[in-house]
C-alpha cells in the first residue's frame, strides 16, 4: 500500500457519495494522510464539500450522472455515505474495475433496502431478528398483522432512514395512519413497507465493526466497545460508550456482527444495530459505513470511527481501543432558516471535558442535526450529563 501526493499524478483519490457530517469527518481523516478527496452531494456547500479538495453537486440516484462523474474524477475508491444512491450503477462500476466501491457494491445495494438486509440476516444467515413481513397495500399490511405479527408492531417504508415514515402501532385503529405515514416518508414512493413485531428490549446498541487488513495481509474483524443510544421517532438524540452488557450478550452481539459483516465483505467500518434484552440479542439493521451514534468515538476512542474508516479503506491497520467513557448529544437546528447563527458555544465548552462539532450545514430545520456535543468522564452517566448540558447551551437564531 502506497500513498501519493494530493493534486499530483501520484495522488490516491477518494470520492464520497454523500458529504454530510459523517463524510466530513472521514474526509478530514483522509486529508491528514495526504489523500485527495472529492465530495459529492445533492446540494451545494454540504459539510464534506467544505473540507474536500473538490466538490460536486449531482443527483446521486441518477445512474448516468453518477457514472459520468466517476469517469471524470477517476477516483481509486468510491465511498458511499448515504443510502439514496443509484447502487446498480455502483455494481456496474465495480465490475468494470474502474474503481473500488467501499465496502462493496453489493453491501450498498443490500443495505439501502430493508428487505435485502433483513432477508439476508434472518433467512440466509439464520440470525435472530424481530418477526417481520412485507406488505404492498393497506389490506396486506392488516393481513400481516392479523396473521401473526400482532400488536404492538412497527411499520417502516422499505427505503427510508432516520425514522422517516416509521410508526409504532398499538392496535387496529393505528393501521391506516401508519400506512399513509409510510407512503409519505418513503425515499422513493415504492408503496412497500416492512411490519416488524415490537421488540421490548432493555437497551439498544451500535456495535461498530471494522474489517481491515491485518499483519497477515488478510482482512480481519475488529470490534469497538458497544455504543448505547437513545432514539426519538427513529432518530438518534444521544449516545454513549461503553454500554455495559453481560458477557453472554456481548459475545452474541459480536458473533452476529461478524456473520453479517463477513457476508457483506470488503473493508471499512460497519454500524451493526442490535436490540438487547438480558442475554438475548436481535439484529436490527447495519450501515456499511460509520454510524451517526458513533460520533461519540471522536472523544471516547483512540481512533474515532472516522479514523478507523479512513485507515481501513486505505488498507492500513486499525486500533479500536476505547480511551475512556464518553457521550454525544445532538444539537438541533431549532428553527427553519438558512445561514443560522450559533451562540452559547463558549458556555457549552465551559462544561468539563466537553467538545463540540458544528457541521456547517447551510440550511437549518427545527429537527435537523446541525452539530453534536461530546464529553468524556470517569463514567458514561457523567459523560451523558455533560454532553447533554453542553448541547443544551448552544442556541440557534436567525442572526
Ligand atoms: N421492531 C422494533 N422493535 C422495537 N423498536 C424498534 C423496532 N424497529 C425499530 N425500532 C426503534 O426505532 C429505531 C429506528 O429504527 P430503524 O433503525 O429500523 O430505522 P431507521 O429509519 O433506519 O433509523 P436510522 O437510519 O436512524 O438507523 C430503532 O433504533 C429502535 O429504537
Ligand atoms: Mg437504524
Amino acid at each position: 500500500m502506497k500513498l501519493g501526493t494530493p493534486l499530483s499524478p501520484t495522488a490516491k483519490r477518494v470520492m464520497f457519495l454523500g458529504s454530510g457530517e459523517l463524510g466530513k469527518e472521514v474526509i478530514i481523516a483522509l486529508q491528514r494522510l495526504g489523500v485527495e478527496t472529492i465530495a459529492v452531494d445533492r446540494y451545494p456547500n454540504a459539510p464534506g464539500h467544505q473540507v474536500a479538495h473538490r466538490a460536486h453537486v449531482i443527483d446521486m440516484t441518477d445512474a448516468a450522472a453518477l457514472r459520468a462523474l466517476i469517469e471524470l474524477e477517476r477516483p481509486h475508491l468510491v465511498v458511499p455515505e448515504i443510502e439514496a444512491i443509484a447502487t446498480d450503477a455502483l455494481v456496474a462500476i465495480e465490475q468494470s474495475g474502474v474503481c473500488e466501491v467501499i465496502p462493496t457494491a453489493r453491501a450498498t445495494q443490500l443495505t439501502m433496502h430493508r428487505e435485502g438486509i433483513r432477508r439476508l440476516a434472518a433467512e440466509t444467515l439464520g440470525i435472530p431478528t424481530s418477526p417481520y413481513q412485507f406488505a404492498d397495500s393497506l389490506a396486506e399490511l392488516q393481513a400481516a398483522i392479523d396473521s401473526g405479527i400482532g400488536y404492538p408492531c412497527v411499520v417502516k417504508p422499505v427505503m427510508s432512514s432516520s425514522g422517516k415514515g416509521q410508526s409504532k402501532l398499538d392496535g387496529p385503529a393505528d393501521v391506516a395512519a401508519a400506512w399513509a405515514h409510510a407512503a409519505s416518508g418513503s425515499r422513493v414512493d415504492q408503496g412497500r413497507v416492512i411490519v416488524e413485531g415490537f421488540v421490548d428490549f432493555d437497551y439498544e446498541i451500535t456495535l461498530l465493526t471494522v474489517r481491515a487488513i491485518g499483519h497477515s495481509g488478510a482482512v480481519e474483524t475488529h470490534f469497538c466497545a458497544p455504543i448505547g443510544h437513545v432514539q426519538v421517532q427513529g432518530d438518534y438524540v444521544e449516545s454513549w460508550q461503553p454500554q455495559a452488557m453481560s458477557a453472554a450478550a456481548l459475545t452474541s452481539a459480536q458473533d452476529i456482527a461478524r456473520r453479517v459483516t463477513d457476508n457483506l465483505g470488503g473493508r471499512g467500518v460497519f454500524g451493526v444495530e442490535l436490540f438487547v434484552k438480558g442475554d438475548q440479542v436481535w439484529f436490527s439493521e447495519v450501515s456499511p459505513r460509520p454510524h451517526d451514534t458513533g460520533m461519540v468515538t471522536m472523544c471516547s476512542q483512540i481512533q474515532s470511527e472516522f479514523d478507523l474508516h479512513a485507515r481501513a479503506i486505505l488498507g492500513l491497520p486499525v486500533d479500536t481501543a476505547l480511551r475512556e467513557p464518553g457521550a454525544s448529544a445532538v444539537i438541533y437546528g431549532g428553527i427553519d432558516a438558512s445561514g443560522i447563527v450559533y451562540s452559547g458555544v463558549a458556555e457549552a465548552l465551559a462544561v468539563p471535558r466537553s467538545d463540540i462539532r458544528l457541521f456547517g450545514k447551510p440550511e437549518a430545520y427545527v429537527r435537523r442535526r446541525m452539530g453534536v456535543a461530546l464529553a468524556c468522564a470517569d463514567t458514561t452517566d457523567t459523560a451523558r450529563e455533560r454532553a447533554k448540558l453542553a448541547a443544551s447551551r448552544v442556541k440557534t437564531s436567525i442572526a
